[in-house]
């Protein structure tokens, strides 16, 4: 679960402030997908970067879990970040050398004992998140062998690797073409109920958030709960139409009834 509690982020801007985030508030349950929408420079990375914990807000409060993060110091910051935080950043940002299965497999290694038991958990780890993305296929490939919509989905996975309780998601889709865009958002909604993470989805498209459980629109670093991007048709009934996303969607569905194994470390 995240709260933010009126939270207000300022950017100097010459001899002034330039307020980024103005007074937000925000809650986002576990197994919930919040959307929010708006017009380029309104605040929704700097919004991400606040909730993420990579920059501290001139006042209010981000609540991660029930722990009030304004009380702790830097390192207790940047551990609360990599156990219970996920970013998936626009572009992928996957390392060049690795294969689809190490960039999960390092991820893990961050936060985790090297014990060979241990090493094997993740691996497994790692394979069911590539099989819950539709790519277990391609797990020894690297990201040049890759295609932009599999690299963002290697992105997602890699995201999920630490069990994270938050995932963070900004734009994911603006790299990618539509159907290729629409199979990652439906990969977020499903591992986001099936994982019960609670999830902060930034897109100015609007068609990414039709599956999302609220919406809130941000114009010029305030937030308001939109509610009429809502009551357009669910993304759901349309039909799948392409091989891609029909077969990123039940790779995601295959995994229900199995449960993911979790890695070493519970929280
Ligand atoms: N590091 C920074 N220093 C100063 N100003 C910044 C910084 N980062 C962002 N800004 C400014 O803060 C405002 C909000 O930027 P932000 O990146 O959060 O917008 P955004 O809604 O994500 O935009 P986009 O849709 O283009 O990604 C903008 O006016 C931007 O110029
Ligand atoms: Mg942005």
């Amino acid at each position: 679960m995240i709260r933010l509690d009126k939270v207000t982020l300022t950017y100097p801007d010459g001899d002034r402030r330039l307020v980024a985030v103005d007074h937000a508030i925000l809650t986002i349950e576990h197994g919930k997908v919040l959307g929010v929408t708006g017009p380029s420079g309104s605040g929704k990375s700097s919004l991400l970067a606040l909730a993420a914990l990579l920059i501290r807000p001139d006042s209010g409060r981000v609540v991660i879990d029930n722990v009030d993060t304004s009380t702790l110091d830097g390192d207790a910051l940047a551990a609360l970040r990599r156990d219970r935080v996920g970013i998936v950043f626009q572009q992928p940002n996957l390392l060049p050398a690795l294969t689809a299965r190490e960039q999960l497999v390092v991820m893990g290694e961050l936060s985790g004992p090297s014990s060979r038991a241990h090493r094997a958990a993740r691996r497994r780890r790692a394979d069911a998140l590539l099989d819950a993305v539709g790519l277990l296929g391609q797990a020894d490939r690297r990201p040049a062998e890759l295609s932009g919509g599999q690299r963002q989905r290697v992105n997602l996975a890699r995201a999920l690797m630490n069990e994270p309780s938050l995932l963070l998601v900004d734009e994911p889709t603006s790299a990618l073409d539509r159907e290729r865009g629409a199979a990652v958002v439906d990969l977020v909604v499903r591992l986001t109920h099936q994982l019960d993470v609670a999830t902060l989805l930034v897109s100015h498209e609007q068609s990414d958030l039709d599956r999302a459980d609220a919406v809130h629109t941000m114009v010029d670093g305030r937030l308001r709960d939109d509610r009429s991007l809502l009551s357009r048709p669910r993304r759901e009934e349309d039909a799948c139409t392409t091989d891609e996303r029909a077969h990123a969607s039940s790779a995601a569905g295959s995994t229900t009834h199995r449960a993911l194994p979790r890695a070493e470390r519970s929280r």
